[in-house]
């Protein structure tokens, strides 16, 4: 006979399973819930931080082949679920927002290379892993997420006292393009901009969010400060383009999130290289590697690159957003993996604040 089979012996065996974004095991990290042993039946839950888990299918497997190997098991049954944490910090003294756990910048040293593309296909990437997402268009100058949404003749709704988001494609919705009409500009001056922005950072009703997914203006200014100064903010994605003006661009911009004390959770490369929509051939037309060499000198991580595709400025144009209209090609997946990526370095922030603020009395945040 066998010795007999705990959850100790179980939880044991399961030490041997490491998140590679954690660099911890499953088991200290308190990932391994509802476990359940019925004489050689184990069945347990793995909860990650991210259901935007990229090894997701290789914790499970190296899960289940941990226990199988255990002497009495005859079954082993590993059910995969995810709780995104937030990276709250408390000692900022400012107040999270109401519904949503993490909310992510996106922005860029300039306008034109392709903030507003990745934001949305980044935003419904992680919805399409199963994350609740919304989008804040926040880009006062070109609030151009309706378009490429489909929703462009959206007006602002209010319940009376909140701004109710629109809802397109699972995700919860607001802009600053809901407020204006296509072409009328909107000239925003010193405090009414910041009047404005604060309420669209604050009196939102947004709905359960594991990730806001914030437009940003293009380079230096305001509207960052305001955010940085109204909600706590994960973190930025900085996009750039491969040209070296680009880049130095992109340079100043993360240093500028850098001062307002918002991490950079990555840089991605758009318009990376160029990919035929008939062959499939890619061409590196504007050099290889540079914003891989600008995120290893700045120390920021390195979140992908994505082609110049015709399909992504269509779907931009049409409101079908490219990783919803071609998933699978290559351009579709190079968006999965940006999103992967980003939802992991969030899952690293957040564990790294909760390790630093743990045994700190938390502050009540002052308003
Ligand atoms: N990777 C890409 N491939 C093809 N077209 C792109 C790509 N990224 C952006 N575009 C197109 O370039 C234009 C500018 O992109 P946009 O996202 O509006 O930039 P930004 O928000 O930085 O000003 C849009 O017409 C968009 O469809
Ligand atoms: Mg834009």
């Amino acid at each position: 006979m066998h010795a007999t089979l705990d959850s100790t012996t179980v939880l044991d065996a399961l030490r041997v399973v490491v998140d590679p974004d954690l660099r911890r095991d499953i088991v200290s990290l308190g990932f391994v819930k509802n476990l359940s042993i019925d004489r050689g039946r184990v069945s347990f839950t793995i909860e990650l931080t991210t259901p935007a888990c990229p090894v997701k299918d290789l914790l499970r497997d190296q899960a289940t082949a941990a226990v199988r190997a255990l002497p009495g098991v005859s079954d082993v049954a590993v059910q995969m679920t995810a709780n995104v944490r937030s990276v709250s910090a408390p000692e900022t003294g400012r107040t999270p927002l109401p519904g949503v756990k993490n909310v992510i910048a996106v922005g860029a040293g300039k306008g034109g290379v392709g903030k507003t593309t990745v934001a949305v296909n980044l935003a419904l990437a992680l919805t399409q892993c199963g994350s609740r997402v919304g989008i804040l268009d926040a880009d006062i100058y070109g609030p151009n997420v309706p378009i490429m949404l489909g929703i462009r003749d959206t007006q602002l709704v209010t319940d009376g006292k909140r701004i109710v988001p629109a809802e397109k494609y699972g995700l919860q919705v607001v802009s600053m393009g809901f407020l204006t009409s296509d072409d009328a500009p909107v000239i925003w001056r010193g405090p009414m901009l910041h009047g404005a922005v604060q309420q669209f950072f604050r009196d939102v009703a947004w709905e359960d969010l594991d990730y806001l997914i914030v437009d940003m203006p293009p380079g230096t200014g305001d509207v960052a400060l305001s955010l940085s100064q109204t909600v706590p903010v994960a973190g930025a994605v900085l996009v750039t383009t491969p040209q070296q003006v680009s880049l130095a661009d992109t340079r100043r911009a993360i240093r500028m999130y850098q001062k307002l004390n918002i991490a950079p959770l990555g840089l991605v490369e758009n318009m990376s290289y160029y990919a035929c929509t008939n062959c499939h051939h890619e061409a590196d037309i504007f050099g290889h590697g540079g914003g891989e060499t600008l995120a290893s000198a700045m120390e920021v991580p390195f979140l992908g690159r994505l082609p110049v595709y015709q399909p992504i400025r269509e779907g931009s144009d049409t409101g079908v957003p490219l990783v919803l209209a071609e998933p699978r090609s290559p351009a579709g997946r190079a968006f999965m993996t940006v999103a992967e990526r980003t939802a992991s370095q969030v899952s690293i922030a957040a564990h790294k604040n909760a390790e630093a603020n743990k045994g700190k009395i938390p502050l009540i945040p002052v308003r």
